[in-house]
């Protein structure tokens, strides 16, 4: 079954994130449908991955919706996988030919090696082992690029991108590819992810807290972790979360 879509547009909010969050504090988990997106036209405060701060810009696109797949904990990492690929399947069908969409572990998607957008994952506490729902909150540089070493949509297209119509194109792709997933598993997605990844063999350094781990970027596994060569002790290690770097 497709996910059926509830987009709530709103001019200004400090983060659609938390928003959201609070809206499932409030009312409970149980009243909020799969498939309820909170979309803001302006973002303040948005959060980003480890702690830092999303900037966006009123040309650009944030929002956060809540999928209630009720997992087992140990494919956590497969949402992520689902999540990169969704939207790079929908920034592929906006950008020129001419470029590049690549993806970086775990969900950042690049155009030609730069980020364009970026997704926060916010698990709800397991229930015998089961994860009841998920917070996914998205960021998109459509027409904008707030850091300078970022990119956006707009630099690789001559065409005028809606931003509203650009949010209903990546939301259809994750309902294909969640429903796909939902029935058939995770192999198809993960074959997918992987061709279009574009560090295989590279050397890379893993930040993982305050440590390094250094070594070259091999796969990810049925489970969505990162699984890297490990060049000091020549044996593979898994990583369930992290932050890669190209050395
Ligand atoms: C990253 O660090 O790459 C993830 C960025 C995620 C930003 C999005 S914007 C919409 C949603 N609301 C937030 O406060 N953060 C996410």
């Amino acid at each position: 079954m497709t996910i059926n879509w509830s987009v709530n547009t709103h001019e200004h909010l400090a983060s659609t994130q938390d928003t959201l969050k609070e809206m499932v504090a409030v009312n409970g988990a149980y009243s909020i449908s799969e498939g309820t997106v909170i979309h803001a036209i302006q973002q303040d405060s948005g959060r980003g991955r480890h702690g830092r701060v999303w900037e966006s810009e009123l040309v650009n696109l944030t929002f956060s919706f809540i999928i209630k797949p009720n997992c087992d904990i140990s494919n956590i990492g497969q949402i992520a996988i689902l999540c990169g690929l969704s939207i790079s399947n929908a920034v592929v069908e906006t950008i020129s030919e001419n470029y590049k969409c690549v993806l970086k572990w775990p969900n950042d998607i690049l155009i030609n090696d730069r980020k364009c957008s970026g997704i926060l994952i916010d698990a709800a506490p397991a229930e015998h082992n089961k994860v009841p729902y998920f917070i996914i909150g998205v960021g998109i540089n459509v027409t904008s690029s707030p850091l300078a070493e970022a990119t956006c949509l707009k630099n690789h297209t001559d065409d005028i991108i809606d931003p509203e119509k650009f949010m209903k194109d990546v939301l259809s792709s994750f309902s294909d590819i969640y429903t796909q997933w939902k029935s058939d598993g995770f192999d198809d997605v993960r074959s997918k992810w992987i061709e279009k990844t574009y560090n295989i063999g590279r050397e890379v350094s893993v930040k993982i807290g305050s440590n390094h781990v250094k070594g070259y970027f091999h796969s990810i596994d049925t489970y969505g972790n990162l699984v890297i060569i490990c060049a000091k002790e020549d044996k593979k290690i898994k990583i369930t979360s992290g932050e890669v770097f190209l050395l």
